[in-house]
């Protein structure tokens, strides 16, 4: 069936306006659909089939958007708190009221957050059943023996109901990537002289404080992390801290796969 929304709406969500500025545009004949002005802000738009335009430049309604953030350390993974600067806060100039952040990063966390409005491919990706990996640089204060490495693989029992699920975890060696994540620590704060071992951890769940808190039961404590992945799509080392980019069709897809 087709789907159809206000005029007025429609322009809004676009990020074209407040509903009372799109609805001045409108009677002023700056708006029309299939080729004539509309002055009827209620007008029924069918998404699907009708062209929209505002000041001759036609009108693209998105249902779902997908922003890639680099979330930096110091702000919460919510969509409101009341005492520190939320990830929606970065989205400066995009239309963040159904927005909401996949899950959470710690407010120290930095990295890879997928901010969307679509509810159904967020649950799962967040889902363990679903199994897609999340990607995580962790420098920690202590390096894990072989028989600790053995254990994070198979599952932890870190004070829950279950112990964790099987996750990857694989030493940091070659000297390229040693001199970026240390970089990255440094830039955040943190100094090399704090950690002794950087690893990647790869989870399918997303437990509160996980990977701080598998790597604590080994008495290593995570001195910096980062989410780097989720799925197949990787975050976009162009953006700094704070920085943010749409989707491209591809990553969505891939998301969509799993
Ligand atoms: N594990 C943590 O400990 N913190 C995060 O932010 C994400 C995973």
């Amino acid at each position: 069936m087709a789907e159809k929304m206000r005029l007025d709406r429609l322009l809004s969500e676009c990020g074209l306006g407040t509903r009372s500025e799109v609805k001045t545009y409108i009677k002023k004949g700056r708006v029309t659909v299939n080729g004539a002005a509309v002055k009827d802000n209620g007008l029924k738009v069918d998404l699907s089939d009708d062209v929209v335009t505002l000041n001759g430049r036609q009108v693209v309604y998105e249902k779902f958007r997908y922003f890639m953030l680099n979330k930096p350390q110091g702000c919460v993974s919510a969509t409101r708190d009341g005492l520190s600067a939320t990830v929606l806060d970065l989205l400066e100039g995009e239309i963040t009221r159904d927005l909401f952040p996949v899950g959470r990063l710690d407010k120290d966390t930095e990295g890879f957050l997928l901010i969307t409005n679509d509810g159904r491919l967020g649950h799962e990706l967040l889902s363990p059943r679903k199994h897609v990996d999340k990607h995580y640089i962790a420098c920690v204060s202590k390096p894990l023996s072989p028989d600790q490495l053995a254990e994070f693989r198979e599952g932890v029992d870190i004070g829950d109901e279950k112990p964790t699920m099987s996750a990857g975890i694989r030493l940091i060696e070659s000297g390229s990537e040693v001199e970026l994540y240390t970089e990255m620590a440094e830039v955040a704060g943190i100094s090399a002289e704090d950690f002794q071992a950087i690893y990647e951890v790869t989870l399918q769940e997303g437990r509160y404080h996980q990977v701080k808190r598998m790597f604590e039961v080994f008495g290593s404590k995570v001195e910096y992390l980062k989410r780097i992945s989720m799925g197949e799509v990787v975050l976009d080392d162009s953006l700094e801290p704070g920085e943010y980019r749409k989707l491209t069709e591809e990553e969505v897809e891939a998301l969509r796969r799993g």
